[in-house]
């Protein structure tokens, strides 16, 4: 079955970002001019997504303000001729996008069991609101195509310091399957350093069958008293095989303050219009400070 639909949970408290989340998502914290948010919707329809659904939480005014149509601002760009920007904002409203509230932020498994009536009976990817991804293949994509070969869950992985696991899910890798894709025994979340089964975390994509919904539906609070995705797939993966996907590309964490800095200055750095000046920037800053 072709995979035609994505998640996009949105409703975490972003609480390392207060106060700038107070009122808005940390998922629409702008990367220079574009939200984080819209990097993501742009990977999912580059993926061959159809339909999206965006889980929100109290402050979803804005993510759905971003994706709507602004006749005003359509009107004055229009008249001083900024056909440029005008496209820029027009091509938003034409996605096919959905909205459902998570009432209480009970955890990632929690956000994606919202998303149980829209997607059915179909396979469906989950991407983070707040983690980029660059690869010359998107990384939505190529969890896609390992799908269609062995019609199975994939989660993508990717090493991280030893000291830093507790912060992710974790796989206890058990043989590769093929080059860089892995049959995995066991998904653990936030495994301390000591007793982490690998450094292979689970970053922010994930490709699921639909059978994730039932158990997402009895699954306890885990780690943190959340209910965890991973915890979920760990059972998934009892039932039917579960692959990771060892991604090669770049990834940003927007969701802590060094992340969001850093995917800033690496998208200033790709601008034309701001490489030359950011860089003389960066390097008389250091010249002076250090
Ligand atoms: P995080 O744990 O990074 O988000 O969840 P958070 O809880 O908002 O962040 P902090 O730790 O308080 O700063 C990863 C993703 O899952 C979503 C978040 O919005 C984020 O995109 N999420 C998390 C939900 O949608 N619902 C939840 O209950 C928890």
């Amino acid at each position: 079955m072709k995979v035609r639909k994505a998640v996009i949970p949105a409703a975490g408290l972003g609480t390392r970002f207060l106060p700038a989340t107070k009122a808005m998502p940390k998922e629409m914290l702008p990367i220079i001019n574009k939200p984080t948010i819209q990097f993501i919707v742009e990977e999912a329809i580059q993926s061959g997504i159809e339909d999206i659904l965006i889980v929100t939480g109290r402050s979803k005014r804005p993510i759905e303000d971003h994706f709507d149509a602004n006749d005003e601002l359509e009107a004055v760009l229009e008249a001083k001729g900024k056909q440029e920007l005008l496209n820029t904002i027009k091509d938003l409203n034409s996605i096919n996008l959905f909205f459902k509230r998570q009432s209480y932020p009970k955890g990632l498994g929690h956000a994606v069991l919202q998303a149980k009536n829209f997607i059915g009976d179909e396979p469906f990817v989950v991407m983070l609101g707040d983690d980029l991804m660059m690869d010359t293949v998107p990384l939505t994509k190529q969890l896609i195509n390992n799908y269609n070969e062995t019609h199975a869950s994939t989660l993508a992985v990717m090493p991280v310091p030893r000291q830093d696991t507790s912060k992710y899910g974790v796989i206890d890798p058990e043989r590769e399957y093929k080059k860089g894709v892995y049959n995995v025994r066991r998904f653990v979340e936030k495994p301390a350093p000591e007793v982490a089964p690998s450094n292979l975390a689970i970053i922010g994509r994930y490709l699921l069958t639909p059978e994730i919904f039932d158990l997402l539906e009895t699954q306890p609070a885990g780690a943190g008293n959340e209910i965890q995705l991973t915890d979920a797939i760990d059972r998934l993966n009892k039932i039917q095989r579960v692959f990771a996907l060892e991604f090669n590309g770049h990834r940003y964490d927007v969701g802590n303050k060094m992340g969001y800095m850093e995917t800033i200055i690496e998208y200033g750095l790709s601008l034309p219009e701001l490489r030359e000046d950011l860089i003389d920037f960066i390097k008389a800053t250091v010249k002076e400070r250090l």
